[in-house]
């Protein structure tokens, strides 16, 4: 079984540039299929589930080339408007597919995506802001039929939950549609405003994604365009926690650094030294991590849930007790058990987890449970004594780029072993 080898108590230092953001690539990538034109997209990342999200493209009709983090994409043979239960179940972010398709071919079927390791992942939210918006959905034997048979026809929406893809696959289907949609309750992650720009470059009209009411004013067609994808702020930050935890100093580049405004100050309740530019920042550890208190995770603005078990992993070895609550996701605390399996003292009781750090971490075999939480056991290992194992990398493969390649040459004894 494959599993990455980790000697931990390295100091880590050095540069690394931060890898195209993957809940940006993912719904632009989606949204090419309304593109009747070619699509040059830069800062694309190697991960798993941008390949998952071509394959679909691929399906659908979509001639796609890759030239390194480059993909070109021309969609106008889209011919096809259902995606298989396999292309579905490869990755269940997928439902974004369904706002595309709706808006270029009026059409589309695919299988309901389903649940994954961090929840039950509905997606009311979706389906009731698409009927608004004129789509007929029938819900049967697992799989969405929907139409529009009079096209997309703009409407007034509010969300009951800020919602990153329901405000995506709403963004996606009324850009093509007929008349003004006002969506209130917006999600306001970067990657929304991302989509928005890539979307306007196309030839959209959508007005002030990324504040909590997005105003779409639907167009006859996008043509291509040539776009660069924002870099990823939970990578970004997740190579901070590795520079945190072995009083490591790095330099991480090539990222909006306000994108990560909402956990900076865990790093420096910790004890981290931290000076940044527009698109860089510098991060320098202390001897020994102070707690970072309590950590709620919130939509953006607030504190990131995608962060959530990199921070933990850092509360592990910090000195003091810190105290997370997981608000997004029920089932988010996956990590937990393996950590504990390496020394660390974690109690969790329903959405809390109290967190006592310890002087250290010893090696263990540990199984990552899903992405973040992968990420958190990579963390851990690196502060950890001795040789730890971690396994099912096929979880952190979803999101991060090279991981024991960057690790290593920032000083890290890692390597990836079959
Ligand atoms: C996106 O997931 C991200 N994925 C997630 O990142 C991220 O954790 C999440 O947003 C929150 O920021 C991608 O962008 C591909 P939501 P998404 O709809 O869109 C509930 C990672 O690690 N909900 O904002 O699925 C839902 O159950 C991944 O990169 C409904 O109840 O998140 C959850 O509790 C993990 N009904 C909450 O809202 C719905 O119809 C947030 O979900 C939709 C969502």
């Amino acid at each position: 079984m494959e599993k990455l080898v980790v000697n931990g108590k390295r100091k880590l230092s050095g540069e690394i540039r931060v890898q195209g953001s993957k809940n940006s690539t993912l719904p632009i990538i989606a949204a090419t299929v309304m593109c009747e034109g070619e699509v040059v997209l830069h800062n694309c990342p190697e991960l798993t589930d941008v390949v998952a999200a071509v394959n679909i493209l691929e399906h659908l009709g979509c001639k796609i080339r890759k030239e390194k983090d480059t993909l070109i994409i021309n969609s106008s043979a889209v011919s096809v408007s259902e995606i298989s239960e396999t292309l579905m179940h490869e990755m269940r972010s997928s439902i974004v597919f369904l706002g595309a398709l709706l808006a270029r071919t009026g059409n589309a079927e695919l299988s309901t995506p389903g649940g994954c390791e961090i929840g039950v992942r509905p997606i009311d939210l979706h389906l009731r802001a698409l009927r608004e918006l004129g789509v007929k959905i029938k819900e049967e034997n697992g799989k969405l039929f929907c139409t529009a048979p009079n096209g997309i026809t703009g409407n007034e929406i509010s969300l009951a939950f800020p919602s990153v893809g329901a405000t995506e696959n709403v963004m996606l289907a009324a850009t093509l549609g007929k008349g003004r949609t006002i969506l209130n309750n917006a999600a306001r992650e970067p990657e929304i405003k991302n989509l928005a720009d890539f979307l306007n470059s196309c030839g959209a009209r959508i007005f002030s994604a990324g504040e909590g009411r997005i105003i779409i004013d639907g167009v006859k067609k996008l043509h291509g365009c040539e776009f660069t994808v924002i870099s990823d702020r939970i990578v970004a930050a997740t190579y901070m926690a590795c520079a945190a935890v072995t009083s490591g100093e790095m330099d991480i580049l090539n990222f909006p650094v306000s994108h990560i405004s909402p956990v900076l100050p865990i790093f420096t309740s910790c004890g981290c030294r931290i000076t940044a530019d527009e698109n860089n920042l510098h991060i320098r550890a202390p001897k020994k991590l102070r707690s970072p208190g309590t950590v709620r995770t919130m939509p953006y603005p607030g504190f990131p849930t995608d962060f959530q078990a990199p921070a933990m992993a850092m509360a592990c070895v910090a000195d003091g007790t810190a105290i997370f609550i997981e608000t997004i996701f029920e089932s988010r605390y996956k990590h937990v058990p393996e950590l504990k399996r390496m020394g660390a003292n974690i109690s969790v009781e329903g959405a809390v987890a109290v967190v006592q750090g310890v002087s250290k971490l010893t090696s263990a075999n540990v199984y990552a449970g899903d992405l973040r939480g992968g990420a958190a056991l990579i963390i851990a290992s690196l502060a950890a004594e001795g040789e730890t194992n971690i396994y099912n990398l096929k979880h952190i493969d979803r999101g991060y780029e090279n991981i024991e390649e960057n690790l290593a040459r920032l000083g890290a004894e890692i390597k990836r072993e079959v």
